[in-house]
């Protein structure tokens, strides 16, 4: 029976609601290692055996919002607060060229100093520097204008989980003054602009049942994104949801490999989240279908500041250090980095 919907997942890509369910309650070690199998051959089919690297920089850590699971959220007093200059920003993107990275993902907590007029010629001069980059955004939610400010000032990508659909889930993680429907607003109007687009959400966040993941897989199939970012929840010791427990290697696993299968060339990242909650996590993820990392680039003098979740991997090392680490990582099953610039394959159709 499981099968049969497997089956009907790499044939069809979708699946309906209960299936969905009945695909996730049906996770055992046995299922997993025949979905990972699946996957990597459905990978190989369109990526081969390469990995593409995105170099990250996490530039800012202000933010104005309040996600009861995330350490830089506001009511955090005991987060050390930095942003990176416009320069040290080129800097990191400096370093990163010369590593290999085509790729720049400027990641930052929503940061009110970062109005249009300060993030425009950011972009504007990382993209005149490097033109043969792909510049990818990841800071949050902004209204249209600014998306398509950003959008003609160079960026190409942008990255936005909607960290949950189900509207009551998701108000269990966030304050009032966020929704779901705002935020899958953004996704929508992106994609409009023309971004290629990344959504995603936490494996085994607080409350979360295989009803809302199922949810969650229902609107990845709508959205048809480009990249899908997924790993599992780890809590952070000064939020509300500081004694909640991690979501598992093992479901996000599962995850990878059913997203995958319903998006064949989906841009598929093994983070650093899973890297944390298993030593051998994002080689596992690569196992399971994901064929993106995302090394840090951010100066090691922050780099413990950026702190979604405790224990963090990489806070220690210099952005030439995680290449390297990668690299091995990545070698030592077989596969290997790709510097190409990695735009998704994932465009329109699936053939
Ligand atoms: N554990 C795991 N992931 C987290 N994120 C935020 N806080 C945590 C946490 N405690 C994820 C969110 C966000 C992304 C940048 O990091 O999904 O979108
Ligand atoms: Fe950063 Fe291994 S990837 S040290």
């Amino acid at each position: 029976h499981l099968k049969a919907l497997v089956q009907k997942l790499t044939d069809t890509h979708q699946l309906e609601r209960e299936e969905w369910v009945t695909l996730l309650q049906g996770q055992s070690p046995e299922f997993s290692e025949y979905l990972f199998a699946l996957a990597r051959k459905v990978r190989q089919k369109h990526y081969g055996t390469d990995v593409y690297v995105r170099g990250l920089i996490e530039f800012t850590n202000y933010c104005r919002n309040d996600c009861y699971y995330c350490g830089i959220r506001k009511s955090n007093p005991t987060a050390s607060r930095y942003r990176l200059s416009p320069e040290e920003i080129l800097s990191c993107c400096r370093i990163g060229y010369r590593l290999g990275f085509r790729t720049f993902v400027l990641q930052g907590g929503e940061d009110g100093y970062y109005t249009d007029a300060r993030l425009v010629p950011l972009v504007e001069r990382i993209k005149t520097s490097y033109p043969d980059c792909a510049i990818t955004l990841s800071v949050g939610e902004r209204d249209r204008n600014s998306y398509q400010r950003l959008f003609d000032a160079g960026a190409d990508r942008y990255l936005l989980r909607h960290e949950t659909f189900q509207h009551t889930h998701y108000s269990k993680l966030h304050p009032a003054s966020l929704s779901a429907g705002h935020r899958q607003d953004c996704l929508w109007t992106l994609k409009e602009i023309g971004y290629q687009v990344g959504t995603g959400f936490m494996v085994g966040s607080p409350f979360q049942t295989d009803q809302h993941l199922a949810e969650d897989l229902l609107f990845i199939t709508r959205l048809n994104p480009q990249m899908v970012g997924i790993g599992p929840f780890i809590p952070h010791h000064a939020t509300p949801f500081a004694k909640k427990s991690a979501g598992t290697l093992e479901k996000t696993l599962f995850l990878l490999a059913l997203l995958r299968l319903l998006l064949p060339k989906v841009l598929l990242p093994a983070t650093t989240a899973l890297g944390t909650i298993h030593p051998k996590g994002r080689e596992l993820g690569i196992l399971a279908g994901a064929n993106v990392v995302m090394p840090n680039l951010s100066p090691t003098s922050v780099r413990k500041d950026y702190a979604l979740y405790d224990n963090k991997i990489c806070t220690g090392d210099e952005a030439a250090e995680c290449r390297v680490c990668l690299e091995r990582r990545v070698n030592s099953i077989g596969y290997q980095i790709t510097t190409a610039r990695g735009d998704s394959l994932n465009l329109d159709s699936y053939s």
